[in-house]
């Protein structure tokens, strides 16, 4: 049996819109193995129960993705999903699910295809790259696609960073996340993010996290998906009022990150009474990078 882990993600970061990405301390599992014939799927884990157990599986379609490319015809498959990241959450499930699948189904065909093709295959199903890159190779991912492919930096999530994430009872998806924005955006917004969102890797590069709390802003997405939820319009405001700079909607939401930076003054109780002011139930979970990727569990 075939089985690999994939770390959650945090897209976007702020500023880094379809571009930056870190992978975090929290996992899916997918383990496949060709059978005689048909397909078996069992669901383990969180959200289990809502998620189907037929071709629509979204592991299930990555490794048929996998396969149809190679031009390899797997007699029958079973695939066993085991998830610790919440789905529709923006915490990167179906990144998580795209690489563990083909990840997966790449070892079962005995290693078609190379590290830049399957990241290039995982940002083709996924559409944007900025969770499937980390998921892929964990750490903090920088990357750009245009007509000609996807161009990326690597480098390892700090140490010492952590990051405490809360997740809401509601979902949210990325389709509608994507259905708030807006087609066009004033120039000087899309100045301050090419700015906060240089700033940002350069300083998360070289670890000076006093200039990484000031490049955390955002003009792209954050201030049209708050909207979305009252509850996150209402902490999203009330952060900016209180300049808690590191507080960030991970992904497309509406998980909140709240970033607890070496040195800075970190006011997690603050944010823990704005969440309770909610209606909404917030779990709480502080994560920290992973530097691994993807990897196979032997
Ligand atoms: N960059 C993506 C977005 C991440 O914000 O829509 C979610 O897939």
């Amino acid at each position: 049996m075939i089985r690999v882990r994939v770390p959650a993600t945090m897209a976007n970061v702020g500023p880094g819109f379809d571009c930056m990405g870190i992978a975090l301390s929290l996992y899916n599992y997918v383990e496949l193995e060709e059978t005689e014939t048909g397909l078996k799927v069992e669901n383990c884990g969180r959200d289990a129960a809502a998620l189907p157990t037929d071709e629509t599986n979204l592991v299930v379609k990555s490794i048929r993705a996998y396969f149809k490319r190679v031009s390899v015809e797997p007699r029958g498959l079973f695939v066993r999903v085991t998830n610790e990241v919440p789905v529709s959450r923006g915490m990167g499930s179906s990144a998580a699910c795209i690489v563990g699948g083909i990840v997966s189904a790449n070892r079962l065909a005995g290693n078609l295809m190379s590290q830049d093709e399957l990241l290039h295959l995982a940002v083709e199903l996924e559409g944007h790259p900025d969770n499937v890159t980390p998921a892929l190779l964990g750490g903090v991912v920088v990357s750009s696609r245009d007509e000609e492919g996807t161009d990326h930096v690597r480098f390892d999530v700090p140490g010492e960073l952590e990051c405490l994430m809360a997740i809401p009872n509601v979902s949210l998806s990325t389709k509608m996340a994507r259905e708030a924005l807006p087609k066009e955006v004033p120039f000087a917004d899309a100045v301050y993010n090419v700015g906060k969102a240089a700033l940002l890797t350069g300083a998360l590069m070289q670890g000076n996290y006093a200039v990484v709390e000031k490049a955390l802003g955002d003009r792209l997405h954050q201030p049209y998906r708050s909207k979305l939820l009252p509850s996150l319009e209402y902490i999203y405001e009330k952060s900016r009022e209180k300049k808690m700079n590191t507080l960030i909607i991970s992904g497309a939401g509406p998980t909140l990150a709240y970033l607890l930076l070496p040195g800075s003054r970190n006011r997690q109780d603050e944010f823990v009474r704005l969440l309770e002011e909610t209606p909404e139930t917030w779990e709480l979970k502080k994560l920290q990078g992973d530097n691994t990727g993807a990897v196979f569990m032997e």
